[in-house]
């Protein structure tokens, strides 16, 4: 069994990007399990290109090095894992957005050298952000868990005991706990080169699509997906 998430941690007050900071560790070598925490970040960094902001001291800003085998898994298992700690609430947006009530709460940014044998696990948890915090342009679809900031280090000591677990589990096990949280499913969806009906996702954790001219599976890396209509 794989040593405990967490150890060793590595907290700032203020950084550019755990991510970053997290990559920097993995590639002198830091152990699988190396935690960056930080409370504020000036540069963070979110899917696709896009920043990820937070009010400092109101959000878990933390970035994981993981070692595991089969680092195609962890986006999936991140988002189970960090859906498992927000609640029952919580529905995974595909690949890995996690949302209360259709708002995003979370957000999870994989990035790594596989064939180094390393990911750095990053995920933005809006644990304590007020809802006046987002800026206007965010406030329909941001979203907290709207508790104290006291509640930081709670929620991240269970967030790494859940992902302990996840992270360990097999893919079967981690496809069906994402199946029952999937947010699209049924659900109409577009992206740059099409539009259809969500139905779910395969064994590999591609989206699939029903669209006029049949099935297809769509890759997390490839796509900027819409959702349309309410
Ligand atoms: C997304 O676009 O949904 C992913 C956002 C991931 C944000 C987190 S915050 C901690 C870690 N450090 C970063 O620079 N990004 C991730």
């Amino acid at each position: 069994m794989a040593p405990a998430l967490g150890h060793p941690r590595l907290h700032l007050r203020r950084t550019d990007s755990t991510n970053e900071r997290a990559r920097r560790l993995a590639e002198a070598g830091a152990p699988h399990g190396a935690l960056v925490t930080a409370g504020e970040q000036t540069a963070g960094r979110g899917r696709q290109g896009r920043t990820w902001t937070a009010p400092p001291g109101r959000a878990l800003l933390l970035s994981l090095v993981l070692r595991v085998e089969d680092p195609a898994l962890i986006p999936l298992q991140a988002g189970v894992a960090v859906a498992e700690t927000v609640g029952d609430a919580a529905r995974i947006k595909w690949p890995n957005d996690v949302l209360v009530e259709g708002r995003k709460v979370a957000g999870i940014l994989v990035e790594g050298r596989p064939r180094e044998g390393w990911a750095v696990l990053g995920i933005g948890l809006n644990v304590a952000v007020r809802p006046e915090d987002f800026p206007p342009a965010l406030r329909e679809a941001a979203g907290t868990l709207d508790r104290a900031p006291e509640d930081l280090d709670p929620t991240l000591h269970h967030l790494l005991d859940t992902l302990e677990r996840w992270v360990d589990a097999d893919q079967e096990a981690v496809i069906a706990a994402w199946r029952e949280r999937d947010a699209l499913e049924g659900q109409p969806v577009a992206w740059s080169e099409g539009s259809g009906k969500a139905v779910g996702i395969d064994d590999a954790g591609r989206l699939l699509v029903g669209t006029s001219s049949g099935t297809i599976a769509l890759e997390a890396g490839e796509v900027h997906l819409r959702r349309l209509g309410a």
